[in-house]
């Protein structure tokens, strides 16, 4: 038997993404329903990125979502750009005229939008299965899946969000030829963990070393992050913790500096490559996030473009479905890929300039140290890499009058604050 019913928009993938796509629209008045393949459990569990631009951070105040990430986030002024032996700090607020970045971890950001979206009554399916978008050229696209329980489900939609990763169903669902892609692979991968230990830095330290790169991240003050630069086909097995420790020791030290050692709680490689996929539509189909684009994560743009693209198509899907205006939506890929692209070229460029390419001949080294030598050196520069990590272009605001009225949730700000006057575009 298949149940069929009606949703405005349908949102394929729970991640923060379709979440606060989710959130954004319910906050306009506009009815959406999620699915999701895996767990809750899974989704909250899920170790990703901690670093959110200031504009990110001004959006979730703004709508509701900054409780928990002003309690917990640890707000940095700066960076630590760390070559040839020596450490030198990069000043954000200074270069930029008081931008910053957050940290406050993306795990962090779907528990707190998933008890947000489940406090307001929202419908969102868990571990479902075979997804798919079908009708896409009648007006009315339809959402199918099968719940946990084995019912099949057909929701005609309005329009349908693929927030699904990059891994998912929504930009194979485009028709054959429509979509074209542009990527780039790294001949190298990030051995990432995360530690009991206070972190050893009071901000982020970047590190190119003769070795590889290293970073030294961070989630709370009692938990580090750190990243190492591996062979793009290595093998977890090949990195005992003494191992991971010895190796962070001699790529983040410089003489005299000492690095807190902890007991390892997660411990995972990840692929590095760049990939944009355009366009970015296909009539009421609309791709967001990972399902569109990929970053190497030197950066940690791929969250901050996931949250521009859905504030995005929230303006969009609330001006095509409830005013009925589809300027917005047929504006929707090509203002996305402007700033898709132009944190893909930032995230290239810190990766090339940070990581030791195992195929550069003495060339290709000496240029990544001149780029470093000159970031440090000259104030141009510096607020070239300033401006485009704290978020370029900085996430821009509708007027107040655009968003429905609503009763403020428990422990949400809500509404207005610093001087920002509603949700963004
Ligand atoms: N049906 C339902 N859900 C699906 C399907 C499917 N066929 N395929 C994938 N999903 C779900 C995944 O399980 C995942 O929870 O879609 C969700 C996509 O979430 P993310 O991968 O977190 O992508 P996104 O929301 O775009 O967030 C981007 O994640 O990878 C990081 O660096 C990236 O930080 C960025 C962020
Ligand atoms: C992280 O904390 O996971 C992180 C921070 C900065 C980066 C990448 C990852 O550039």
């Amino acid at each position: 038997m298949t149940v069929s019913s009606r949703a405005q928009v349908g949102i394929i993938g729970a991640g923060p993404a379709g979440l606060l796509l989710s959130h954004l629209l319910a906050l306009r008045g506009v009815h959406s329903v999620v699915v999701e393949n895996r767990s809750r459990a899974y989704c909250e569990a899920r170790q990703r990125a901690g670093l959110l631009e200031a504009g990110t951070v001004e959006l979730l105040r703004a709508v509701g979502l900054g409780a928990r990430m002003d309690a917990e986030g640890l707000e940095h002024g700066g960076i630590y750009l760390q070559f040839d032996g020596e450490r030198h700090h990069l000043d954000f607020r200074d270069l930029t005229g008081g931008r910053w970045v957050t940290i406050y971890a993306q795990t962090e950001i779907v528990k707190d939008l998933i008890e947000a979206r489940l406090a307001a009554g929202a419908q969102m399916e868990f571990e479902v299965s075979g997804t798919e978008v079908t009708e896409l050229d009648s007006g009315q696209p339809v959402l199918g899946f099968t719940d946990s329980a084995g019912t099949r489900h057909e929701i005609t939609c309005d329009a349908i969000a693929g927030c699904d990763g990059f891994h998912g169903i929504c930009r194979d669902s485009m028709p054959p030829g429509l979509v074209t892609v542009a990527e780039r692979g790294y001949p190298y991968a990030w051995l990432g963990i995360l530690a009991t230990v206070p972190p050893s830095t009071d901000e982020l330290i970047y590190a190119r070393h003769e070795n590889g790169f290293a970073l030294h991240s961070m989630r709370t003050p009692q938990v580090s992050r750190l990243y190492l630069q591996v062979p793009a086909d290595e093998e977890i097995a090949r990195w005992p913790d003494d191992r991971i420790w010895a190796e962070l020791r001699r790529r983040l030290g410089p003489p005299g500096w000492e690095l807190k050692e902890g007991p390892i709680t997660e411990k995972a490689i990840t692929p590095m490559r760049s990939f944009v996929a355009s366009p970015m539509r296909y009539r009421r189909l609309f791709l967001a996030g990972d399902a569109a684009h990929i970053v190497p994560p030197t950066g940690a743009k791929g969250l901050n473009l996931a949250i521009a693209d859905v504030t995005a198509l929230a303006a969009a899907l609330t001006s095509l479905l409830r005013d009925g205006q589809a300027e917005r939506a047929d504006a929707y890929s090509d203002r996305c890929l402007t700033r898709v692209w132009r944190a893909t070229h930032f995230s290239w460029w810190m990766t090339s300039m940070l990581h030791v390419d195992p195929s550069a001949d003495r060339f290709g080294a000496e240029l990544a140290l001149a780029q470093l030598r000159y970031v440090i050196s000259s104030r141009a520069a510096a607020t070239t890499l300033a401006e485009n990590y704290t978020g370029y272009f900085p996430l821009t605001w509708l007027p107040q009058a655009e968003v429905m009225p609503r009763a403020q949730g428990p422990g949400e700000q809500g509404g207005q604050r610093r001087g920002h006057s509603g949700l963004g575009q």
